[in-house]
């Protein structure tokens, strides 16, 4: 099943269930200043939630365009590490405002990941949340009694909030979860001994995240009760499509393999076959998503804020080129990948694609000018050094030739 189809039948699974599919609104949370981007599928209901907007809807599904760099959820430095994790990606969502509550959520989670999606029952786990005196809150009797209906006892299993209460931001709305975590087997484990649903590795992958939002976390963090408890639920693209498709990373999915192919193109190197050079085809092709998505959505690279993390990503990404042999600008060329991967989905990339090549092309000609100055101020100073008879790089000069 290709993601595009996973995408297609996640919301046409819960328009039959009588939610209203709503489009994935900006990376850019252009009405809230608490948010650097958008970071999951409720953002944009999060007013909904609060209680502050009437939706002519209670009950909405949607396919998310979400960036975690920079900010509370923040994946930049696992991505290319981890099979799973990425600065852009897509979170498919299903929505509760004051409608259904725990029961409906994980009945539909659980039908749509075993009926449609035909996912083997036998190797799906539940986690609820254990319980917090500091919020007064007990163990989720309810959410483990719901699962109990398609779950033996052993693979429901209680976890502190650390892992199980979800919050959009420092503020905002909040509450308890539940996640569904798919054992993907022994050959994609680390092998420890403790390695068990919760451990960092890829084995026990967390596919879905059911948010039973009650509060709303103030800004001197105490939690007052949402006017009515409600459902927000995230599932990555990425993984459900590795999951489904039977590949071992989001990576060998086919939403990455144009991005793959066309890196192999421009480097000759063969994906698969060098774990460090792995990471950084990885890191291109996960940051070449980012960049063409971010700019399309109105970011341009800068110095603060936004645009900076759109410069980081594109000069992490031009880093890892170098690492790969690649010392021209080849991302503006990654991008038209994206955007033709995606044009079923997001046809307004391909519509923009001169605007997007051009501001990547601007920022990979600033990069390598600073990069080749930088290499060549080090050069000289490391031949004054050795001529003065010096052994070792001081510190000092390290700095100063990174403020240059
Ligand atoms: N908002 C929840 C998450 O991002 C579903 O995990």
């Amino acid at each position: 099943m290709k993601a595009t189809e996973i995408r297609k039948a996640f919301l046409e699974f819960f328009r039959d269930r009588g939610h209203t599919v709503v489009k994935s609104s900006s990376l850019i949370p252009h009405d809230d200043p608490t948010l650097l981007f958008t970071n999951a599928g409720m953002v944009q209901f999060k007013r909904s939630f609060l209680g502050e907007e009437k939706r002519p809807y209670s009950r909405a599904a949607s396919s998310q365009k979400c960036m975690r760099a920079g900010g509370k959820h923040n994946d930049l430095e696992n991505v290319g590490r981890t099979a799973r994790h990425h600065t852009f990606f897509e979170m498919l969502g299903n929505f509760s405002f004051g409608d259904y509550f725990k029961r409906d959520a994980v009945e539909c989670a659980w039908a749509f990941l075993t009926d449609r999606m035909g996912l083997p029952k036998d190797k799906l786990y539940a986690t609820v949340h254990e319980g917090d005196a500091t919020m007064h809150l007990g163990p989720d009797e309810e959410a483990k009694g719901f699962w109990a209906r398609y779950l033996p006892q052993d693979r429901i299993l209680e976890f502190p909030t650390k892992d199980n209460f979800w919050a959009m931001g420092d503020t905002g709305p909040c509450g308890p979860c539940s996640e569904i975590i798919i054992d993907q087997g022994e050959k994609m484990g680390c092998g420890g001994p403790d390695c068990k649903p919760g451990c960092d590795c890829d084995r026990y992958l967390e596919l879905w995240n059911l948010v039973f939002m009650q509060f709303n976390r103030k800004e001197d963090g105490s939690l007052e009760p949402l006017p009515k408890p409600s459902i927000d639920t995230g599932m990555g693209l990425e993984r459900i499509a590795a999951v489904k498709q039977g590949v071992p990373s989001n990576y060998d999915t086919d939403l990455f393999s144009p991005m793959m192919s066309r890196i192999e193109e421009l480097t000759g190197y063969r994906y698969g076959s060098y774990g460090e050079k792995d990471v950084s085809v990885k890191v291109i092709a996960d940051h070449s998503r980012a960049a063409a998505f971010l700019i399309n959505d109105g970011v341009l690279p800068g110095n603060e804020g936004r645009g900076y993390v759109l410069r980081r990503v594109i000069r992490r990404a031009l880093r890892h080129g170098r690492f790969l042999g690649l010392d021209r600008p080849f991302l503006h060329d990654m991008a038209v990948a994206v955007m033709t991967s995606m044009e079923d989905a997001y046809p307004e990339l391909l519509e923009s694609k001169s605007f997007i090549t051009r501001v990547i092309l601007h920022e990979e000609e600033r990069f390598n000018e600073t990069l080749d100055f930088g290499l060549k101020l080090l050069q000289s100073e490391v031949r004054r050094l050795q001529d003065e008879g010096e052994k070792s790089i001081p510190g000092s000069l390290i700095f100063k030739l990174y403020d240059t």
